[in-house]
């Protein structure tokens, strides 16, 4: 659809969609697009979307209207969990699996693993490079924790456009192979995103790259919005009570928030929302802190470190944005050690069939604690977001064995070798 407008989600000033923008020139907020969903309702209803394309973009209406770059992204599955996110932690097969059935379940798995380049971050990027086409860029830049550099290089490599990447040195060697495979210029820098943000930052200009940063462009949002609507529909237009979501930059969470206050206004959903649950690693959990000390900004963490990539985000962006949804959605803030998530992942693995990246198992860990101090009930129905596939970590996955059962890893991880022969 054809925007109104971009909305300055800090001072509410209106900025034209005409050309490319980064964020509200008066006060650096994060800028919303808008469109004339009032004409929309109505007219355009959720049975409407049936027989569309199985993507993201079968919610044309709410998105832009351009020339799209495409590569199959969103429209993942919604599985409803086998174990309801019990039993952990269990033994490598040791004790009895407890598979409810899929129709009574009630705990569900957001698989973004699905995605183009396994991860969420797919759709942010096919939104912002789809625009960045339309506006005729030619040089995009961001900085990365991983796997939203991976979804840039490959986007722009399907649009014909450069991409220059800024990576910290250890993110998992998936990433730095898919950006140089996708033909990115990479720079890999000793220290975090962070770092990374200023470096762009400061090249910019000089260079006559457009910023995509988290946030700092507004069709990322867009992109990672489709994930509310497409929960919205897999639950046949009944929100969940609960959607818990791996927060780093926290795009996905406030992409989510903004689809459901549009859903409302076109008249497909009401008034009720879920809690939203950001779960981040005990080892950089910046928004965790100021939702526990009722501050509505963050403050940079020092000394990020965990092997969930993606969650080492020492100072969000928009983390007013996240602080104020975790408010009125009257939803919390968890953190997860490395030793929980590594366990959740084999969980998941094990008795779902999913491979979980660090950050999407996360959520299993956040949603166990949330049940064991009654935040959560049984019954509530909850969304666990894996934001990403594991088959992107392998190497973090298997030095995070080691660290933490140096004396199986091993055997454990691959049964042993027999040989040479
Ligand atoms: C797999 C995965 N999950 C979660 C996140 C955090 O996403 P966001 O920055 O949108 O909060 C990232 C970010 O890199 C990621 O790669
Ligand atoms: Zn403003």
């Amino acid at each position: 659809m054809r925007i109104a407008y971009l909305e300055c989600t800090r001072c509410g000033e209106h900025l034209p969609a005409d050309r490319p923008q980064n964020v509200c020139p008066k006060d650096g907020g994060v800028l919303y697009v808008r469109y004339d969903l009032a004409s929309l309702k109505g007219k355009l209803r959720p049975e409407n979307l049936s027989g569309r394309v199985a993507s993201m973009w079968r919610y044309a209406e709410v998105l832009p209207d351009a020339t799209l770059v495409t590569l199959g992204e969103g429209f993942t599955p919604l599985l409803p969990s086998m174990c309801g996110g019990e039993a952990l932690p269990r033994g490598h097969g040791a004790e009895p699996r407890h598979h409810t059935s899929r129709e009574s379940a009630n705990v569900f798995i957001k698989d973004e693993g699905l995605n183009p380049t396994g991860s969420f971050k797919a759709r942010g990027m096919s939104a912002a490079v789809t625009m960045a086409k339309h506006y005729g860029l030619k040089k995009l830049a961001a900085p990365s924790a991983g796997n939203a550099g991976g979804a840039l290089a490959a986007y722009a490599a399907a649009a014909g456009i450069e991409a220059h990447i800024f990576m910290p040195k250890d993110v998992p060697i998936a990433n730095r192979m898919e950006c140089d495979y996708y033909g990115a210029h990479v720079t890999l820098v000793d220290g975090l995103i962070s770092d990374c943000a200023r470096m762009v930052a400061e090249r910019k200009d000089k260079e006559g790259w457009f910023d995509v940063s988290t946030l700092k462009e507004p069709f990322r949002v867009e992109g990672k919005k489709t994930m509310g609507y497409e929960v919205a529909e897999q639950m046949n237009w009944k929100l969940p009570q609960g959607i818990i979501y791996p927060t780093g930059g926290g795009v996905g969470m406030i992409g989510m928030w903004k689809a459901f206050d549009e859903m409302e206004e076109l008249g497909w959903i009401g008034a009720e929302r879920p809690k939203m649950i950001t779960v981040q690693a005990a080892g950089c959990a910046p928004i965790v802190k100021a939702w526990e000390a009722g501050k509505s900004a963050s403050e940079m963490w020092v000394g990020a470190q965990t092997f969930a990539a993606g969650l080492r985000v020492p100072k969000a962006y928009g983390d007013y944005l996240i602080l104020d949804i975790l408010k009125k959605s009257q939803g919390t803030a968890v953190a997860a050690t490395d030793e929980e998530v590594l366990a959740a992942m084999r969980h998941w693995a094990s008795v779902e069939g999913v491979f979980a990246a660090p950050e999407g198992a996360a959520s299993l860990v956040a949603y166990q604690k949330l049940r064991a101090s009654g935040f959560f009930r049984a019954e509530d129905r909850v969304v666990l977001f894996n934001t990403g596939t594991a088959y992107k970590y392998l190497d973090m996955i298997e030095a995070q064995e080691k660290k933490a059962r140096p004396e199986v890893a091993t055997a454990r991880t691959i049964g042993g070798i027999i040989g040479p022969f």
